[in-house]
């Protein structure tokens, strides 16, 4: 049976470890003629937008000697109700894995029962495990090894926040996340954190001590609609100058991105010295390639 990547969770912790490490290890020693997937396909469902995923994705398939196809929901029969299940019989016989973008892990977890090639949760509306692939990636690049070490998520406790909780438990570091009571992540999906996620009702406090500060869009893809009552709660929750001082002196500031300057966070944050959002949106490149070897080969 094909081994799938839908939550960060379902990796080992030995596992995760391995995948980042080796993702260090390509960004350095990668050359044009290490070419494992040659003949090789990557499907790419993107039911929502994307820069990132994408073109990390794609150039990553390239890198290794593989192909990716780019398919939208809209310009596909799934955009016309062709099911989930028949998609993923179909396209599992003419291609290598499956990655997905859409706003259902319940459709994920359907497309990787019928699928007899690994499917890949390009980010849901629940989860965002490829991006955490980066961020872990990122943190031991910066600050070393995160693990007895603190995180304070700011802001929504959205589908990033939930992948941030699990790696909380896979990278042994504490994770407190501050967001208003309305966008807090559900019990269960703390519960995946076991006692590595706690919930910290202000910032300030959360932000205290920490040796990162992540926080992430207040309105993500799809809750468009909630978009001015969400500015309205979340505003307490910025990541601003005066947050960042309560961290530690050296604390990293991360951000998935796509940002927006003046609302989640302030421009003399993710453009100043202590942000690393850039080597977090190139190392979804690297930790992507090292994803798609422990799959595929
Ligand atoms: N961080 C991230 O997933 O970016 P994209 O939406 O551009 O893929
Ligand atoms: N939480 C955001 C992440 C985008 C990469 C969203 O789901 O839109």
């Amino acid at each position: 049976m094909a081994r799938h990547f839908l939550t960060l969770g379902e990796l080992q912790a030995d596992e995760a470890h391995a995948i980042v490490q080796r993702a260090i290890k390509l960004k350095h020693e990668h050359d044009l003629s290490y070419r494992p997937l040659v003949g090789r396909t990557l499907a790419m469902i993107f039911a929502k937008s994307s820069t990132r995923t994408r073109v990390s994705f794609e150039v990553g398939m390239a890198k290794l000697g593989g192909h990716a196809l780019m398919l939208t929901t809209a310009q596909t029969q799934l955009g016309r109700e062709e099911a989930v299940a028949d998609t993923a019989k179909v396209l599992s016989r003419m291609c290598d894995a499956i990655m997905i973008r859409n706003d259902s892990q319940a459709d994920q977890e359907e497309l990787a029962r019928h699928s007899r090639v690994p499917v890949i949760n390009g980010l849901s509306e629940r989860h965002h495990p490829c991006q955490l692939l980066a961020d872990m990636q990122t943190w031991f690049e910066h600050a070393g090894d995160p693990a007895g070490k603190t995180a304070a998520w700011i802001g929504d406790g959205n589908n990033v926040c939930t992948s941030w909780i699990e790696a909380a438990r896979l990278f042994g570091f504490k994770l407190r996340i501050s967001t208003p009571a309305p966008y807090r992540p559900t019990t269960g999906d703390l519960a995946l954190g076991g006692d590595a996620a706690s919930l910290v009702e202000s910032p300030a406090a959360a932000a205290t001590g920490a040796d990162v500060i992540v926080t992430d869009c207040w309105t993500s893809m799809g809750r468009e609609a909630e978009q001015a009552q969400r500015i309205r709660a979340l505003t307490p929750f910025q990541v601003n100058a005066a947050l960042m001082q309560r961290a530690q002196p050296k604390a990293l500031f991360m951000h998935c991105l796509p940002a927006h300057r003046g609302e989640e966070t302030t421009a003399d944050v993710i453009d100043g010295p202590q942000s690393v959002v850039w080597d977090e949106a190139e190392n979804r490149l690297w930790a992507q390639m090292a994803l798609l070897e422990f799959l595929l080969l």
